[in-house]
């Protein structure tokens, strides 16, 4: 069984312990063509340390509720107005507004519950906890930046916007992993470096996907930042290319300098940019 039919199996589990019109909502957006890129990362993450699936699955799963749950709310008509999220209808658009936003809700605490039935013990669960709340509030804040449509002018400014807004579930992400598997602080802050460099490189080729890209290419709609101040308007298309390189290129200095070896994080970068090739 491939992974990704193992998060998509744990994570239908982790639904069927519910049911009303909010779990058919969040049943719709979660199991849905998602490429799963962050539970990947926690699980390829955990794998470097010597933690089982079983063990990193939890907060695997946690981590794409979370995820999912910020894409109900970024496609609603008061962020970017969306009708298409993973080839299908929005969840606004199937279940109402009113409901959309219960969705969200409802698989952030359902990440709680699950992160909270994980085999681990107290000091690691308290910092599992700390790293995803964290997360949370830099997402608000990306999120925050990009809807108030802040003006950008520099690459400083550029990091900080796409770190929080995309770096920072992959940096927890990437964290967790370690967390799990007893990392030390150094690696720890060097997994956090690499998910932040993998995201925002990541963010750089779905801005490029959002300008380039033929129609609705990876199931969702393009030109939707067509009036925003994107870090491509910026740089322009080129320029994005180069620096979007550049972010890979550290993510990959970040693994080679963890006192592990993660090749399955290495492997995992490519397989990750490939998302977008533009
Ligand atoms: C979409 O994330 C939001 C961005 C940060 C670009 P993904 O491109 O990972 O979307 P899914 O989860 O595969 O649908
Ligand atoms: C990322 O930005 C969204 C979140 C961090 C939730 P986008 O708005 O560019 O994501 P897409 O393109 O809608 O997937
Ligand atoms: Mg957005
Ligand atoms: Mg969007
Ligand atoms: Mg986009």
């Amino acid at each position: 069984m491939e992974l990704s039919e193992k998060i998509y199996d744990y994570l239908e589990n982790a639904l069927d312990r519910d049911e009303g019109v909010v779990n058919e909502a969040a049943r719709y957006s979660v199991l849905n063509n998602g490429h799963f890129w962050r539970p990947t990362t926690l699980i390829k993450s955990a794998e470097a340390y010597g933690v089982s699936l079983e063990d990193s699955l939890p907060y695997a799963v946690g981590l794409e509720f979370v995820h999912t749950a910020s894409l109900i709310l970024d496609d609603m008509p008061s962020m970017d107005d969306a009708d298409i999220r993973r080839k299908k209808k929005t969840c606004h658009l199937v279940y109402g507004e009113d409901i959309a936003e219960l969705t969200s809700h409802y698989l952030t605490s359902l990440a709680d519950l699950i992160g909270n039935e994980g085999n681990v013990d107290d000091s690691k669960y308290r910092a599992i906890v700390q790293e995803t709340k964290q997360t949370a509030l830099n997402l608000i804040g990306g999120q925050e930046i990009d809807l108030k449509d802040v003006e950008i002018n520099s690459i400083c400014e550029i990091d900080r916007f796409y770190g929080m807004k995309t770096g920072s579930l992959f940096s927890a992400a990437a964290a967790i992993g370690g967390i799990l598997g007893g990392a030390s602080e150094s690696d720890l802050n060097n997994l956090r470096r690499f998910g932040m460099n993998l995201g925002i490189a990541y963010q750089y080729g779905d801005d490029l996907y959002d300008e380039l890209a033929p129609a609705a290419f990876l199931g969702k709609p393009t030109g939707k930042d067509k009036n925003k101040n994107t870090p491509v308007k910026v740089l322009g298309v080129q320029g994005a290319r180069v620096v979007r390189a550049g972010f890979k290129t550290a993510a990959s200095t970040n693994l080679a300098m963890l006192e592990k070896e993660a090749y399955g994080l290495e492997c995992l970068i490519e397989d990750v940019l490939a998302t977008h090739k533009f």
